[in-house]
């Protein structure tokens, strides 16, 4: 599907923004692992989040849709094997937190993916299940990956990589080995494994960098899930720099470990204001209002990079509108996501116009440039650099044409509605 985005006049209105799909990804695997069954409500509808549902299915688990918010899953109290190989499609924290889970049962398995898929790391995740015991046939550390399901036992692990996908995939084979599991990373990612599997009645202890684990059985509960603060960073970077825009952006996640986002627009001097904050199902969440504002630039390095590596892209937007240099340093794993987002960003960001560098681990922004628009751009299959490139098409000058657009139903199929509603 390629669309053209054309210059946009100032947004206005409240919308309420999809589901977390971080949150959703673990709210579906989790619940396959109780005993019990869970009412699982406001789920990401994104193809992602469907491939994890589909494998828990294959692995035995009943699902039943009640309609499109809410969902059951039954998990049968055991995962059984699957009579075929599981397709992970385009998602990285299926195919990484599943290692984790399938290394460990009585059976073998199999995952595979998509063309991009298939090209990034699980060197970081079988490595250490290997150090548990754990069996695969691989190519190159990549997908297709054959799992011996094996008898598994705890390690103290220290990773180089501050990664969720890593820290869940042990905690969740630690979840089913002998002995104690520790997983220390260098700064703190994402904590929604240890939250669900704290709210399940795992044996977890968390102190500051450092997880442990013991083997426990998990009891279900029902979560509802609160709206994606990383789909709601491409609203908030359309209402900082369309101007006279005015918009909240309602149930959005604002767990500490996801808010880099807004640590440094508020240093940015954007004017965001989180109203009516709250907690639901272990996780924090608050409305957010967002009004257009005068930026500046900032630099942005070390613990607050795994706090924002999914909003670099649509950040590196946003510093094209700031005044000044904006420098990114030690995101050199943004080359790993679903494209070299370094690479894809910097070229498609200079196709609109912006004064974008690339370094080895990040980028050098000057600004404020007026976007001139009037060019094509790629996805390369990612759906983050899609809509990064939307939202700066609002303001170039001219018509920019967006090829394959489609990529966005990877986490948010509802945008395209939502952004026309605003
Ligand atoms: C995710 C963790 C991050 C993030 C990804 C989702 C997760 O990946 O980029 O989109 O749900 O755990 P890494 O753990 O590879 O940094």
């Amino acid at each position: 599907m390629n669309i053209t985005v054309e210059k946009s006049k100032p947004l206005k209105g409240t919308i309420e923004i999809p589901a977390d799909k971080s949150i959703t990804h673990r709210a579906f695997m989790l619940s396959a692992l109780t005993k019990g069954s869970a009412k699982i409500s406001n789920y990401s509808l994104g193809a992602d989040c469907m491939s994890t549902l589909k494998i828990i299915e294959m692995l035995g688990c009943n699902v039943e849709k009640i309609n499109s918010k809410e969902l059951i899953i039954d998990s049968k109290n055991a995962l059984t094997e699957a009579l075929s190989a599981l397709d992970c499609g385009n998602s990285g924290t299926t195919t990484r937190l599943m290692a984790g889970i399938l290394a460990g049962q009585n059976f073998n398995s199999e995952l595979f993916g998509d063309k991009s898929l298939s090209r990034r790391p699980m060197k970081r995740v079988i490595e250490p299940l290997e150090l548990m015991g754990a069996e695969f046939i691989h190519n190159d550390y990549k997908l297709p990956i054959k799992i011996k399901g094996s008898k598994l036992n705890g390690i103290n692990y220290n990773s180089k990589l501050a990664s969720a996908q890593v820290k869940s995939c042990i905690l969740l084979a630690g979840l089913n080995a002998e002995g104690i599991t520790s997983f220390t990373e260098p700064y703190k990612s994402r904590n929604h494994t240890e939250l669900m599997l704290s709210a399940m009645g795992a044996d977890i202890k968390v102190n500051e960098n450092t997880v442990q684990i013991k083997k426990s059985q998990l009891h279900s509960v029902d979560i509802t899930i609160p709206g994606d603060i990383s789909s709601a960073a491409f609203f908030i970077a359309a209402a900082l720099i369309v101007p006279d825009s005015d918009i909240i952006i309602k149930n959005v996640g604002i767990n500490e470990t996801r808010l880099g986002i807004i640590d440094v627009l508020k240093s940015m001097n954007a004017d965001i204001t989180l109203l009516n904050e709250r907690t639901q199902s272990n996780e924090k969440t608050a409305d957010i209002q967002v009004k257009y504002s005068d930026l500046k630039a900032v630099t942005i390095e070390g613990e607050i990079i795994p706090r924002l590596i999914d909003e670099l892209p649509i950040i590196a937007v946003i510093a094209s509108q700031a005044q000044g240099t904006t420098i990114i340093k030690n995101a050199q794993d943004l080359r790993n996501k679903e494209a070299d987002r370094i690479t894809a960003t910097a070229k498609e960001l200079t196709k609109l116009g912006a004064d974008i560098k690339e370094t080895q681990d990040g980028f050098i922004i000057n600004g404020k440039t007026k976007l001139k628009g009037n060019c094509e751009i790629e996805c390369y299959h990612d759906h983050r650099i899609a809509m990064s490139s939307y939202i700066a098409g609002l303001i170039c000058e001219k018509p920019v044409k967006i090829n394959e657009f489609q990529w966005v139903n990877i986490s948010f199929p509802e945008f395209l509605e939502l952004i026309n509603s605003i």
